[in-house]
């Protein structure tokens, strides 16, 4: 039951939501908008048909167009946006503090309306919220890599983690997790559509609004090579279904560095098709 609701005080006949629809499946009744009950079941959720309507006459899925943000006018101007995404760093030297709980939830919550393929919407956010849940994480893995190392059970191509655990031992420097007070993990079922792409982008949109709220992030391959391949038992007690895929790993916190201006890379790779 896709709950799809038209307003006729408010509804002017003009057909976006018909036009717009990604499944193609809202046609004129009687001079408004309706999904017939039989393809109910095509809907994509995907709710264009609310963000779309120009009077905000379209409710669906028991969402109302007054719970929605207008976004007229809205946007940041694009130089902003650029000044993010060009001053945007991976961050590698943290405070020793835990983020605002409700900070974090917002940017999990914003992070959500990632895009994902046929709008399966299925990543999940296993989250690491403060640092001393963090730091038993951090001395698990650093145990399990040290146990690995010790018994010489670290897979070819993998050596180079026992330098890592070299590192810890000798100074405490944390060359996985960045000593980051908080990680991120994101995974989807392998059934859905594109559940490595859905990870990766939701992560991009984690890593950009955080940012953008003063928050550094860092992408560890580290983290998900150790997490996911290196030491299951972890990936398992972690709470990460065993038919999810682990898109990739994200240490985050406030950063412990501050950067005074952009970097300078390009000319991009550009090919052009002809
Ligand atoms: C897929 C991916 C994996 C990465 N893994 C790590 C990592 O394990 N440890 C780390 O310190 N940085 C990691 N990075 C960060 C890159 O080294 C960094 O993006 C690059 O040096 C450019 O620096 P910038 O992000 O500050 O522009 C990773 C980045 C990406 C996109």
């Amino acid at each position: 039951m896709i709950d799809f609701i038209v307003n006729k005080q408010q509804c002017t006949k003009c057909g976006s939501c018909v036009a717009d629809c990604t499944a193609m499946i809202i046609a004129m009744e009687n001079g408004y908008p309706a999904i017939a009950a039989e393809k109910e079941a095509t809907c994509y959720k995907c709710q264009h048909c609310l963000a779309v309507c120009p009077t905000g006459a379209i409710s669906i899925l028991g969402l109302r167009p007054t719970g929605s943000r207008p976004l007229a006018g809205g946007y940041p101007a694009p130089d902003k946006l650029e000044m993010l995404l060009k001053g945007r760093r991976s961050v590698r030297r943290y405070k020793d503090e835990n983020l605002d709980p409700a900070l974090l939830q917002h940017l999990l919550e914003v992070a959500w309306h990632a895009p994902s393929g046929m709008n399966t919407r299925q990543v999940q956010f296993t989250v690491v919220d403060d640092k001393d849940t963090m730091a038993e994480l951090r001395e698990e893995v650093m145990s399990g890599l040290t146990r690995m190392v010790r018994d010489n059970a670290l897979p070819e191509g993998m050596g180079f983690y026992a330098d890592f655990i070299m590192m810890w031992e000798k100074n405490r420097y944390d060359i996985i997790f960045r000593g980051a007070p908080h990680l991120l993990i994101a995974s989807a079922p392998k059934s859905v559509a594109s559940p490595l792409p859905d990870c990766l982008i939701a992560l991009s949109y984690f890593e950009l609004f955080a940012q953008a709220n003063g928050v550094g992030t860092v992408w560890s391959g580290l983290a998900k090579a150790a997490i996911n391949d290196l030491l299951p038992d972890i990936r398992k007690r972690l709470g990460i279904p065993d038919d999810h895929l682990i898109g990739y790993a994200m240490a985050f916190g406030r950063p412990a560095v501050h950067y005074a201006r952009t970097t300078q890379h390009g000319p991009a790779i550009i090919h052009r098709a002809t």
